[in-house]
């Protein structure tokens, strides 16, 4: 029996990569609005063998001061089109709202990308929680609860669509003038508090038969969703003992939930710097942290309980400062400042190596990434990594023709795709229509 290996997965979002990666000489601004860059950089993905592609969405503005770049440009049906026709093995995972977008048209749209990628697509299910989204569609945000109700309904509504003409219902047989056996495309009639269709969808079954179902988040509410429904989490966690106990929170839920436990794959975020050598790699991750360097000071602060500002960047934390300061236990990302800081870097350093970040930052040349990896994977504390390049301009390249060739050396991941469709690279059961037993919507 082969051993197991880890999936990996990267998020394409404005083409550029962190919000001051534009200020970069590599970096050529209009990547911005660039379809073609993001196109190539799913193409360097698919080289590496990654197993998806992730295309989140915020709906809203993401823009913080002028120098800030936003998140995101482009509309990622139409992104994940353009990639789905350049590329043939790498899967694309889209991010579609539960709470704004109707299910006859999330389950068409997906479906139709499903159909074109060649069975290649999975959909981000997520209820969006931020009030300035809501407010682009007329409308506040609704509290969790309801939020989590209507996107148990609307999972429920798409899924069901998506089985409504049936994996056997398509004919065409000219002899007999028969297109399709209608007795097998049928109606679906759901109709829910706040969602219903009535149906068919006459959209035939994709080469894996309809879209893998992925979730990000990592509320207890987020995993119960997760684990009714998705095949990936992609998830928030800085330690490895919080990605464990994560980790197995969703898996008791998919228990819970009837289902078994290895098939939901959990996924750890990780935003790795790559350079030649340690100090190159902490130069480039240090511009690239370097504008917000003010508001980080202070925030470094709060994380390992001392009054630091700016006048302490240039220095580092003296021994009586060490010993009074404590991680911040509100925080996960505390106990990785407060260790940085131990190792007797300035302040300016300190933040340099990315503590405040949404996912955790291996900064050094490849093997200082892949030895994270590795070291999470063997400790159980994730099924696969969602990758964020620093500067997609050369660090997907990096990612791909460094560390990936080292995860293959080590047995930690493919060297050729299992088979040609997200599902199969994945390894997650057929799925056509709902998956049973299910609550009534
Ligand atoms: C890795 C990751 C990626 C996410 N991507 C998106 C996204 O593309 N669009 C979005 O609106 N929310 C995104 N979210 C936010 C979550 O879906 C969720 O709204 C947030 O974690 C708050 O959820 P809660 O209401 O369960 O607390 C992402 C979260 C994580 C952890």
């Amino acid at each position: 029996m082969s051993r197991k290996q880890m999936h990996l997965a990267t998020i394409l979002s404005n083409g550029l990569g962190l919000p001051y990666a534009w200020l970069e000489p590599q970096v050529d601004p209009a990547d911005y609005a660039n379809i073609h860059a993001l196109v190539r950089y799913a193409k360097a993905a698919e080289r590496g063998k990654l197993d998806f592609i992730f295309l989140g969405d915020f709906l809203a503005q993401s823009q913080r001061s002028e120098a800030h770049a936003p998140g995101q440009t482009l509309e990622p049906t139409v992104v994940a089109t353009a990639i789905a026709l350049a590329t043939d093995r790498i899967g694309i995972v889209n991010t579609v709202s539960t709470t704004f977008e109707k299910p006859y048209n999330i389950a068409r749209v997906l479906k139709t990308l499903d159909v074109v990628s060649g069975g290649r697509m999975g959909w981000n299910a997520i209820t969006t929680s931020a009030p300035h989204a809501a407010a682009n569609f007329g409308r506040a945000i609704d509290d969790r609860e309801t939020r989590y109700a209507q996107a148990d309904e609307v999972i429920q509504i798409v899924q069901a669509l998506w089985g409504s003409w049936q994996e056997d219902a398509w004919i065409a047989d000219k002899n007999a003038r028969r297109f399709t056996d209608l007795s097998k495309i049928a109606p679906v009639n759901l109709r829910g508090t706040y969602a219903s269709s009535r149906g068919p969808l006459e959209i035939p079954p994709s080469k894996q038969g309809q879209p893998v179902m992925a979730h990000a988040g990592a509320s207890p509410h987020s995993h119960a969703l997760a684990g009714r429904y998705a095949d990936i989490l992609i998830s928030e966690v800085f330690t490895i003992d919080e990605a464990r106990h994560q980790r197995e929170s969703l898996r008791r839920a998919a228990t819970a939930a009837g289902r078994n436990p290895d098939d939901i794959k959990f996924f750890a975020g990780v935003i790795p710097t790559i350079a030649a050598t340690p100090a190159e790699a902490l130069a480039r991750r240090g511009r690239l942290v370097e504008p917000d360097i003010i508001q980080q000071v202070h925030y470094l602060g709060r994380l390992i309980g001392l009054p630091l500002g700016p006048d302490d960047l240039d220095t580092p934390l003296s021994a009586a400062q060490l010993s009074a300061a404590r991680a911040n236990p509100g925080d996960p990302r505390s106990f990785r400042a407060l260790e940085v800081a131990r190792e007797g870097w300035t302040v300016r350093e300190v933040l340099h190596h990315a503590v405040i970040d949404f996912h955790p930052a291996p900064i050094g040349p490849p093997e200082v990434v892949a030895d994270h990896m590795q070291e999470w994977f063997e400790a159980g504390a994730a099924d696969g990594f969602w990758v964020t390049p620093d500067i997609y301009a050369d660090g997907m390249d990096a990612f791909v023709d460094g560390v990936v060739p080292l995860l293959q050396q080590r047995g930690q991941f493919r060297t050729e795709y299992e088979g040609e469709t997200l599902r199969d690279n994945l390894g997650i059961d057929h799925q056509y229509g709902l998956r049973q037993p299910h609550s009534k919507p």
